[in-house]
């Protein structure tokens, strides 16, 4: 796996492999690897013959200054696995590479209404940052095909809502949730749990599975749903931000007899923010 730190010296062995007529498949992380992480790299392969990772905490998408300076940097342990994972070439960036002025000065690309719902309520300026900094990485690397989790199901929807209002040549693939044995979706926030709040952890994903039997036996009362799983979690020592049942299309609320669905939850345990996600077809 080779190394690169500056966008030119990416660039012109990029340039080779596309001379190759070899195709680029792009992972964008931010580092503290998973086995969620290592998925998306195995997927990727499906999709070309060059895989580039990134690995780059983005200042700019952390509305909470503690928050970013507490991200865990792994890179060692990253990069061992990702040399293990086959990756051809991992961009490791600095903050003044990406934004040479300073993020608070750097322009930025706004996805409106989609990044101002949900988790973009609870983190102002979260998915400004994001789709600040994927626009900006995909501008570097010109990847044919770019891979991200289904986890994060509202970024994954901003992204793809970027890449068409802007018409970036670049394929956007959603890779489904890896989960631990009791359904806990993989995180890196979930390394800050703690062994107690490990074990409640899975709550969530439990609560999620419910609501979408509850939704498939017919219940149509959305509101009650929604309400129930608030307390659930609550009582399960959960401080809930959210739990919603929305449109799976553009993430709109719900009506009791819509068909294509996503229930979507964001919830504190601890000092970790743990959000996930389940999709339903009662059609
Ligand atoms: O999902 C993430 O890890 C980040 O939001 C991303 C897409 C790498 C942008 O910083």
């Amino acid at each position: 796996m080779q190394r690169f730190n500056h966008i030119g010296e990416l660039r012109q062995q990029l340039h080779c492999w596309r001379m190759a007529a070899e195709r680029i498949v792009f992972v964008p992380t931010m580092g503290n690897l998973h086995r969620g992480h290592l998925r998306l790299v195995e997927k990727a392969r499906d999709h070309g013959q060059r895989v580039v990772v990134s690995i780059f905490v983005n200042p700019m998408q952390f509305n909470d200054k503690d928050d970013f300076a507490a991200y865990p940097n792994t890179l060692v342990q990253d990069c061992a696995k990702l040399t293990e994972a086959g990756v051809d070439a991992l961009f490791l960036p600095s903050v003044e590479v990406i934004y040479p002025d300073g993020y608070q000065q750097s322009s930025k690309v706004v996805v409106s209404g989609l990044s101002d719902i949900l988790c973009g309520e609870h983190r102002p300026g979260h998915f400004i940052g994001v789709t600040t900094v994927v626009a900006k990485l995909f501008n570097i690397v010109l990847p044919d095909v770019a891979l991200f989790g289904e986890k994060d199901f509202q970024q994954l929807m901003i992204i793809r809502r970027m890449v068409d209002e802007l018409c970036f040549p670049v394929e956007i693939v959603g890779i489904e949730t890896e989960r631990e044995s009791d359904g806990l979706a993989m995180s890196s926030r979930n390394g800050y749990l703690n062994a107690e709040e490990r074990q409640q952890a899975s709550l969530l994903y439990r609560i999620l599975v419910q609501a979408k039997s509850q939704l498939l036996l017919g219940n149509e009362n959305l509101a009650v749903i929604e309400a129930l799983a608030m307390q659930a979690l609550q009582k399960g020592g959960f401080r809930p931000e959210y739990f919603s049942v929305r449109n799976r299309n553009d993430l709109s609320k719900a009506q009791g007899n819509a068909q294509d669905l996503v229930i979507l939850a964001a919830a504190w345990l601890g000092k970790a923010r743990l959000i996930d996600n389940i999709c339903l077809n009662s059609g």
